[in-house]
């Protein structure tokens, strides 16, 4: 089973910024990610249609052989994680927002939660919160829009940084020093939040931290790649067809940072 490839998913190609840091630390792996744009925002959507499309996804990727899934989408994870483990045998990895380690790192004993509103909203956040920050003030801001920004390819357009600089507001008010990004799309607007805190706050992601979980993961079941010849293999599929897969192409290539193939699914996990 050490051969076959990992799966990575998300509501759509958010989790790309997941899926180059897999790529940086396991280079022998082969890889397949699903983007499932045509059914983004998760943010937007009730917990039963998250599960019903996490699981069409994770059936798609068993239909790939992949050893282990990667949920590379707070949302998701916070709403879809359980019942994905009740479906499959295979490992799951899910991933949350990085409150712990906003913890540790602040002085001003106030860190700041950027997500989508399902994640700020979801039990699963709270718990985060409830375990990890009880000597600490969390300003949780729900950000509805910045994921269509990064699903069109959009990172620093003027409509964009008004947006951000709205979302960030509250925490600057609050004096927050620490930013976490809860949603696997915004380490793609690090640039231009940078801009906009000067600064003023340290920027805390999760994808390191997922990734060596992935390690942790692929080493206990022994279902690391160990072919030292191997040739990797990544593979992109999106739920999107037509024109709106082409252009997603376009943004994907962009995030990825060099030119890819972005498959249509087969219709029936579309
Ligand atoms: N990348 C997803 C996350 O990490 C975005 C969810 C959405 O589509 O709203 O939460």
């Amino acid at each position: 089973m050490s051969n076959q490839p990992i799966g990575v998913f998300d509501s759509g190609l958010g989790g790309l910024s997941v899926l180059l840091e897999i790529e940086r630390q396991l280079p022998a792996e082969d890889l397949v990610y699903v983007a499932d744009s045509a059914h983004a925002p998760y943010g937007a959507k009730t917990a039963d249609y998250m599960a019903e499309r996490c699981i069409k996804i994770s059936d798609f990727l068993l239909s790939q052989r992949v050893k282990v899934i990667v949920v590379a989408c707070n949302t998701a994870t916070a709403y879809a994680a359980e019942v994905l483990r009740q479906h499959l045998t295979i490992p799951i990895i899910g991933l949350e927002p990085a409150v712990k380690p906003a913890v540790k790192l602040t002085q001003t004993g106030k860190i700041g939660v950027l997500a989508t509103r399902q994640t700020a909203n979801s039990a699963r956040l709270q718990r985060l919160i409830d375990t990890y920050a009880q000597n600490t003030q969390v300003v949780v801001q729900a950000c509805p829009g910045l994921v269509e920004h990064v699903e069109a390819g959009d990172f620093n357009s003027a409509e964009l940084k008004q947006l951000l600089s709205e979302y960030l507001k509250p925490l600057q008010e609050q004096g927050v020093d620490t930013l976490v990004l809860g949603c696997t799309h915004y380490p793609f607007l690090r640039q231009t939040l940078m801009e906009l805190i000067q600064g003023q706050m340290t920027i805390v992601e999760t994808s390191q931290a997922v990734t060596r979980q992935v390690v942790n993961i692929l080493t206990q079941h022994q279902l690391l790649q160990t072919n030292p010849l191997a040739q990797r293999r990544v593979q992109f599929y999106s739920s999107l067809q037509g024109e709106l897969l082409e252009k997603s192409a376009k943004s994907a290539a962009l995030l990825w940072q060099r030119e890819l193939e972005l498959l249509s699914l087969p219709a029936e996990f579309r």
